[in-house]
């Protein structure tokens, strides 16, 4: 049986520094996309963002608008004392209950994160968030999904259908610039809202 994976999980995961996830700065297929995006107004959300390195490197590449949103309370602190003038962009509550639209959704271990059932209502609140032509883009993980997790595995078959409904898939591909220890066990994707 999946373990229950609510915000007091999550705190003690940061407080017990079980934190494996975090590779302590952006990793490359974010950082890549990043670069290449050239309008720096879009409204940028970060949804499950935990110390959130994306976010230093946007502010770091000129962008103004991002948003970021965790449900623990203390990668957001780390985060405000790293960007003590962005505190506004920081909110501590669950992504399902969150009702702002956005531009661009970046997405890195958050999808994977979740408990598997949530994965329609992840797509069905993602579509609500963002604006007219808006796009989620980042990495999903690529291996199989089991009862073991987090991280929760998947596929490109069950991205392709538990997406496309919604989503105009524009890329989904096996990410040729991972890190070391994700190299070959990730998707890179850009999906516009339908
Ligand atoms: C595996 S961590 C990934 C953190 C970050 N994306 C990274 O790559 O370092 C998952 C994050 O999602 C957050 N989270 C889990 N469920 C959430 C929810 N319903 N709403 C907002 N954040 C959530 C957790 O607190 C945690 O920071």
């Amino acid at each position: 049986m999946t373990k229950k994976m609510n915000k007091e999980y999550w705190e003690e995961r940061y407080k017990s520094n079980e934190i494996g996830w975090d590779v302590g700065e952006i990793t490359t297929p974010l950082k890549e996309y990043i670069d290449q995006i050239e309008n720096k107004r879009l409204k940028i959300l970060i949804p499950g963002a935990g110390n959130g390195h994306e976010f230093d490197y946007l502010i770091e590449k000129g962008f103004t608008n991002i948003t970021v949103i965790d449900i623990a309370e203390q990668p957001l602190e780390t985060l405000k004392k790293r960007n003590p003038k962005y505190i506004k962009n920081f909110i501590q509550g669950d992504f399902f209950d969150f009702d702002k639209t956005f531009d661009l959704i970046i997405e890195q271990t958050f999808f994977c994160a979740l408990n598997p059932k949530m994965r329609t209502k992840y797509v069905t609140q993602m579509h609500s968030i963002l604006e007219k032509n808006g796009k989620i883009a980042g990495v999903l993980f690529d291996f199989p999904l089991t009862e073991v997790g987090p991280p929760f595995g998947g596929s490109k078959e069950e991205y392709i259908n538990l997406f496309s409904k919604k989503f105009n898939l524009k890329t989904l591909e096996s990410a040729y610039n991972s890190i070391k220890p994700r190299k070959d066990r990730e998707l890179f994707f850009i999906f516009e809202k339908k």
